[in-house]
């Protein structure tokens, strides 16, 4: 239920993240009348600036290309102030709360929401000042939190620890954007709406099944971050993990949010640890015609860094239904193209009356341009018996031309506000995935020897990439 009398109050709101996402989604359910009727949302930072400053920041990242969303526009900065403040004093949150209170003038209950765009060094000290100072006396209190959750399982877990005295499990909503996705929020409805995916859904019928990830800049200026976590925590941990819960998880009692993440924490426990001898690396140098910068030429990057700015692995899962089939994830920066999409390839029919036919393979596209088609092979219409693969096509934006996809972050902000915890990442889900991933980064860690193979800036990876993938049964089109 969407509760009124709300207060959104956004931490680190000069920050990259508030500016890009949280305030553009808060601003987009703002002028859809999906907030509540008397929201307030104030903007906390160290930053000292004043009201217009604030609004000015605010506004830089929210494009309103009508008159009419200028003026929406215009009211929802009505509704947005902005409190400067430390991380780490008890003052400045003590201020806060003032102004809370002013905020929540006239109010039979004032519930607040606490959403930490923040990086993960004062995460932890503004959970437990907020929990101190700012907890609300009549109503409900909600936090957001933002990846990373951690960096390995053993600080993921004292990540926890240091959350668990202060806030219930139902206070927390862990953002994992990708849950978000429209596509991605269609995936329970493919596997089990439709009865003929229900029924191949299995080792039986599927050979493989990839989780690509790409995306055709590199880590321009983020370089200080993306240098600590590198490609696999930053994306395959979490983003397409994820992905991958969701296609494989056991049918759910019900969309519950209890329900679905007990499937998906159990689908997860049946994941062995990814073997090294599974997995290849690389790290993007100068573009071929030398325009595009090398990962290591970024000033915010050290010279000798071995980070991961791509990584091929493949997984497994442990239980009856898809015993043996590999899963392969696929993950890269600067490279070729932008899109993220899932490729299920379905056994080879047995040979006999035909010679050489391709196989079925279901691609679900996350993004960009949504859609879901299958390969299908076909007569080709005339005279001979010469077969051909077309495709059954659902393109989202030729079916739904006249609906708007959500961006993610709207659909996140707006399930957290009414208390919806389905599309957020539980306590044990997160142990669960890291521990999958964990032996796979100490090794990669550890061994300084292990050098990332280098690829071309906007080139498809690491040469060895396509003999990877068909080493684990992926078998590439003539028209791929
Ligand atoms: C973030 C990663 O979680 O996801 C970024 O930290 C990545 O490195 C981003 O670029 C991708 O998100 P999207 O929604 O643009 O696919």
């Amino acid at each position: 239920e969407l509760k009124e009398n709300t207060v959104i109050v956004v931490f680190g709101a000069s920050g990259d993240l508030a500016k890009k996402k949280t305030f553009p989604a808060l601003f987009g359910l703002f002028r859809n009348q999906f907030l509540p009727k008397d929201v307030k949302i104030i903007g906390y930072a160290r930053t000292k600036m004043d009201h217009e400053e604030y609004l000015k920041r605010v506004k830089s990242h929210i494009k309103t290309p009508t008159k009419e969303m200028e003026e929406q526009l215009d009211a929802f900065s009505k509704i947005c102030t902005y409190v400067s403040g430390q991380y780490d004093e008890d003052a400045s949150f003590q201020n806060l709360t003032k102004h809370l209170e002013e905020c929540e003038k006239g109010w039979k209950e004032a519930n607040r929401v606490f959403y930490m765009a923040l990086p993960p060094s004062v995460f932890t000290t503004v959970t437990d000042h907020v929990k101190r100072n700012c907890y609300p006396k009549n109503g409900l209190a909600r936090v957001i939190i933002e990846k990373p959750f951690g960096k390995d399982l053993e600080s993921a877990r004292e990540l926890q620890k240091a959350i668990e005295p202060l806030w219930k499990e139902e206070e927390v909503y862990r953002i994992d954007h990708y849950l978000g996705k429209e596509m991605v929020k269609n995936l329970l409805v493919l596997r089990f709406g439709n009865a003929f995916l229900g029924a191949t859904w299995n080792r039986n019928y599927i050979d493989n099944i990839q989780i690509t990830f790409k995306e055709p800049f590199g880590t321009e200026g983020r370089g200080g971050y993306f240098d600590e976590f590198g490609i696999i925590r930053d994306v395959m941990q979490n983003h397409l993990l994820q992905i991958l819960t969701l296609l494989t998880m056991e049918r759910p009692i019900s969309f519950s949010a209890e329900d679905v993440r007990d499937e998906k924490v159990r689908v997860l426990r049946a994941m062995p640890t990814i073997e090294p001898k599974n997995v290849i690396i690389g790290q993007y140098g100068k573009s071929l015609d030398g325009t595009k910068p090398g990962y290591k030429e970024d000033d915010t990057v050290p010279k000798e860094s071995r980070c991961p700015t791509f990584c091929a692995l493949v997984a497994y899962i442990k239980n009856e239904r898809w015993e043996g089939v590999p899963f392969i994830f696929k993950a890269g920066k600067a490279l070729n193209e932008q899109k993220t999409e899932v490729r299920v390839q379905f056994k080879d029919v047995t040979s006999g009356i035909f010679q050489d036919i391709p196989r079925n393979e279901l691609v679900i596209r996350v993004q960009p341009n949504e859609s879901v088609y299958i390969k299908m092979n076909s007569k080709l219409p005339g005279l001979t018996m010469q077969t051909v693969q077309t495709e059954l096509d659902l393109t989202y934006r030729r079916r739904f031309s006249d609906l708007k996809i959500p961006e993610a972050y709207e659909s996140l902000v707006l399930d957290a506000l009414k208390g919806d915890h389905s599309n957020f990442v539980r306590n044990d889900e997160l142990d669960a995935s890291w521990r999958i991933f964990t032996p796979l980064l100490h090794y990669l860690d550890s061994n300084k020897e292990i050098q990332p193979m280098e690829y071309p800036y906007g080139s498809r990876g690491p040469a060895v990439l396509d003999d990877f993938t068909s080493s684990y049964g992926y078998k590439f089109a003539d028209n791929a």
